[in-house]
C-alpha cells in the first residue's frame, strides 16, 4: 500500500471537482444555498486537506481499519476517506433525513463495498446510548479513527466524543474539524445563528488540560486551525454511559486558599514581626 504522503499527493485538485485515481468527487459550491443530489459532494477546502496531508503522512497507511464520521452531507468526505485510508469498515452517520445520491450509489456498487461503508440519517451524535449501541454493533474490535465534522458544538460534540473516546483503541485518532469557528471573523456578529451557543475552543481546552494530566487517556494532542486530533493512550475506562472526560483531568488543589490567603501572608507576618517587637520594648 502506498504511504499515506503519497495518498495525499495524488489528490489532483481542480476548480471545482478533486480526483484520487479514477475517483471524482465534486467540490461544494460554498456560495450555493443546497448540495445536488446526483454526484458526491465534498465539503472541504485544499487549505484544510493540505493540514491534513502534513498530519496523515506521519502515520502508518494501513493503521485506520476502523471508522466512523459525524457528517456525511453530500457523501463527499466518506468517498475521500474511504479512498486515502481503505478502512475495513466505515460508518457515517448524519442528523439530517436521508438524501439519496446517485454519484455515492454508483461509487458503492463500481468498488463493491456496500459491506463495509455505512450511511446511517436521522442520527443525532449527541445521542449517547445510540452511539454506544452502533459501537457494539459495528466496531466489535473497538475504533481507529473518529472524523466529527457534524454539528461543531459544545453540546453535541462533548457528549459524541464521551461515548466514543473510550472505544477508541491504543493510538487511534479522533479528530474534530473546525473547532476553530469562535475565531474567525464571519463568525463575530450577535446575528449569527451560533451567537448565544458555546463554541468548541472550551472542549479543546478540556482536552489540552486532559492530555496534561498524569494519566494516559489521552497520549498525544495536536491542534491546528482545521482541526484538533487526539490520539489515545492506553488508560482503559468504562465505555457505558458513566465516562466523564472531568474525570481524567487533573488540577491542583487547594485554589481557593491559594489565591485568599497567600497574597496576604506577607501583610500576616509583617503584623506579627512588629506586634513581636512592640512585646520586646514591653
Ligand atoms: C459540514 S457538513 C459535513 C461535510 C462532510 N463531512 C464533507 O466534508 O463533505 C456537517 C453535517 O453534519 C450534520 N450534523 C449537524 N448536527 C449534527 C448532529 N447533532 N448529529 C449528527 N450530524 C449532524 C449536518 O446535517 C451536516 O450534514
Amino acid at each position: 500500500m502506498p504511504s499515506l504522503a503519497a495518498k495525499f499527493n495524488s489528490i489532483l485538485w481542480e476548480q471545482d471537482r478533486v480526483r484520487i485515481g479514477d475517483t471524482e468527487i465534486a467540490l461544494h459550491d460554498f456560495t450555493a444555498a443546497t448540495p445536488s443530489t446526483d454526484a458526491c459532494l465534498l465539503y472541504k477546502t485544499k487549505f484544510l486537506m493540505d493540514q491534513y496531508a502534513r498530519f496523515f503522512s506521519q502515520r502508518e497507511p494501513h493503521a485506520f481499519r476502523n471508522i466512523l464520521e459525524v457528517g456525511i452531507w453530500g457523501y463527499g468526505s466518506v468517498v475521500l476517506w474511504n479512498e486515502l485510508l481503505r478502512p475495513e469498515k466505515y460508518v457515517a452517520i448524519d442528523i439530517n433525513k436521508s438524501t439519496r445520491n446517485s454519484g455515492f450509489e454508483s461509487y458503492v456498487g463500481r468498488n463493491e463495498i456496500a459491506h463495509k461503508v455505512k450511511t446511517l440519517w436521522e442520527f443525532d451524535q449527541g445521542d449517547k446510548t445510540k452511539l454506544q449501541n452502533l459501537c457494539d454493533a459495528e466496531f466489535p474490535n473497538g475504533l481507529d479513527l473518529v472524523i466529527d465534522d457534524g454539528s461543531h458544538l459544545y453540546r453535541y460534540t462533548r457528549p459524541c466524543l464521551e461515548a466514543l473516546l473510550p472505544r477508541l483503541n491504543e493510538g487511534g485518532l479522533y479528530i474534530i474539524e473546525d473547532w476553530a469557528w469562535e475565531h474567525w471573523k464571519s463568525y463575530d456578529s450577535l446575528l449569527h445563528p451560533w451567537a448565544t451557543e458555546e463554541s468548541l475552543t472550551k472542549l479543546v481546552h478540556e482536552l489540552v488540560c486532559t492530555a496534561g494530566s498524569a494519566n494516559e487517556l489521552i497520549q498525544d494532542i495536536y491542534v491546528c486551525k482545521g482541526f484538533v486530533a487526539i490520539q489515545r493512550g492506553g488508560l482503559r475506562v468504562p465505555s457505558v454511559n458513566g465516562f466523564k472526560l472531568d474525570t481524567y483531568s487533573q488540577r491542583r488543589r487547594f485554589k481557593f486558599l491559594r489565591s485568599a490567603i497567600f497574597p496576604f501572608l506577607p501583610s500576616i507576618l509583617g503584623v506579627k514581626r512588629q506586634l513581636k517587637k512592640l512585646s520586646s520594648w514591653g
